[in-house]
């Protein structure tokens, strides 16, 4: 195993302190009262928007099960679940939100069957823009890359959004995400607001990762190494559910609302439970749920409480190496005959992978994706696409994926932003049915390729009256 020392972090996979790399940001031009305005605003927008952007009902994953069959037929009636075809009216979701989607443990699992994409949370956004303009350079050389972009991808309960970005080639897509992220120089935006979980954007941070199309890693660093790298300044911190603290006979239960990742013996500190006596630290005794974990609190009397959190300050260098090794296979590396490479023995794609892993093992709560699967061979793309589902489904964060692929923005995202020509602005909303087979299987299903087909001639339609303009 190699020990090699990086010399200085790459050009990133996170945009936070744990992904590296990431340039400073300058403190962005505020205002303070625009700020302040748009988050008052926040409830009256929300009122006014719900029933407009109200997701169609659908039933996914296992379309074999009676359960989610029989869901589809009733929301279906109403919402055309059962087509697989573009729409942008808006359409009443079921009555009553699916329960949080059942995650495996970060360590494998069975399929998971994800949450329908019930009412958005009474919260604001998981991301937002508000007529945001960028403008690059100054004075004669000023050019606007994105005007009034506004758009909204709601907080969903147990599920974020799978969000594909289409439009033509220089039209602002790399410029919006870049914006989320906040990287230098797309961000800060010249005017309007960008919102994050309502909060205006101040730069790069832990909750935002970002898999850039030129790839890269730290050339001293073996494939673990790598993918290992950002856990080194990184722990876990899992939020306990409300009623998710039962101790009996000095074995206390904890439940967490998403995965916890955690192993036999692992140091833990519970904090901020209700009934105090939960809290300190722990060694996890087992696990036998992926959501339910039990240590033992010896001297304290059964008692049952909730919320709080289970926070693991930060891994040993085993417990990440583990982890990394996992998300090794997860992109379809080997960790018998990949770990100990450096990036250069690994060809373009494998480079690519090992950057993917490097942002998801961070378990980023929004994951930007800049054309990740572009340099990727068809076979390889395919399997990519699919493990991506996997990941969605099974830690449920809000992905943004830019692509130029019109198959794979159809095929992976349940929500298409397609971009007008420059200067981009958000031209059509589109929502499909998320994926519900592999996909080299859904390709080949001729609705799926009417919604290409259909997206297609606007794009082209597009592109040929952006050369026109020429
Ligand atoms: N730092 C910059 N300075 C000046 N202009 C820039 C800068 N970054 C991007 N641009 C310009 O802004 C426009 C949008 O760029 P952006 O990279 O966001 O496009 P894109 O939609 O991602 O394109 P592609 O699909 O080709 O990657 C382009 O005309 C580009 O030349
Ligand atoms: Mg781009």
């Amino acid at each position: 195993m190699s020990t090699h020392d990086p010399n200085k972090p790459p050009g990133g996979t996170g945009t936070g302190p744990a992904g590296g790399g990431s340039p400073k940001p300058t403190p962005p031009a505020r205002d303070p009262a625009a700020e302040a305005a748009a988050l008052a605003m926040f409830e009256d927008e929300e009122k006014r928007q719900a029933p407009l952007d109200e997701p169609p009902g659908r039933a996914e994953e296992n379309m074999a099960q009676a359960a989610a069959k029989e869901a589809a037929a009733k929301a279906g009636a109403q919402a055309g679940v059962t087509k697989p075809v573009a729409h942008e009216a808006p359409v009443k979701a079921p009555p009553a939100a699916a329960p949080a989607a059942t995650k495996p443990a970060v360590t494998g699992g069975a399929p998971v069957k994800m949450a329908e994409l019930g009412k958005p949370l009474k919260k604001p956004p998981v991301v937002e823009f508000k007529n945001v303009t960028k403008t690059y350079g100054k004075g004669s050389s000023a050019f606007t890359a994105i005007k009034d972009v506004t758009f909204a991808i709601e907080d969903y309960p147990g599920r974020g959004e799978f969000v594909s970005i289409l439009g033509p080639s220089g039209c602002g897509k790399s410029t919006v995400i870049r914006m989320i992220a906040g990287l230098l120089p797309q961000f800060p935006q010249t005017s309007g607001t960008v919102l994050v979980d309502g909060r205006p954007v101040h730069g790069p941070g832990p909750d935002r990762g970002m898999v850039f199309q030129d790839y890269t890693s730290f050339d001293n660093r073996s494939v673990l190494e790598n993918i290992a790298f950002g856990l080194e300044c990184r722990g876990l911190s899992r939020t306990i559910t409300s009623d998710g603290a039962v101790r009996k006979q000095t074995v206390t239960k904890f439940t967490t609302q998403s995965a916890h990742g955690l192993d036999k013996g692992m140091k833990v500190t519970i904090v901020g439970v209700s009934d105090k006596s939960f809290n300190g630290p722990a060694t996890v005794l087992a696990t036998p749920e992926p959501t339910v974990f039990t240590v033992q609190q010896e001297g304290k009397p059964d008692a049952a409480s909730g919320g709080g959190t289970a926070n693991v300050p930060s891994l040993s260098r085993s417990e990440r190496y583990e982890r990394a090794r996992y998300w090794i296979e997860k992109v379809g590396l080997s960790v018998k005959k990949d770990e100990d490479k450096y990036p250069h023995q690994l060809s373009g794609g494998m480079r690519q992978r090992v950057a993917i892993a490097r942002t998801l093992i961070l378990e980023p709560r929004i994951i930007l994706m800049d054309e990740p699967f572009g340099a990727l061979d068809p076979p390889t793309r395919s399997r990519m696409q699919d493990n991506l589902v996997a990941l969605w489904r099974e830690q449920s964060p809000t992905i943004f994926f830019i692509t130029h692929s019109i198959e794979e923005a159809v095929f992976l995202g349940d929500h298409i932003l397609m971009f007008s020509n420059s200067p981009g602005t958000v031209l059509k909303t589109i929502r499909v049915p998320p994926p519900d087979r592999p996909s080299i299987v859904m390709q080949r299903d001729p609705k799926f390729i009417d919604v290409v087909m259909g997206i297609r001639e606007t794009i082209d339609h597009l592109e040929s009256s952006n050369r026109a303009g020429d």
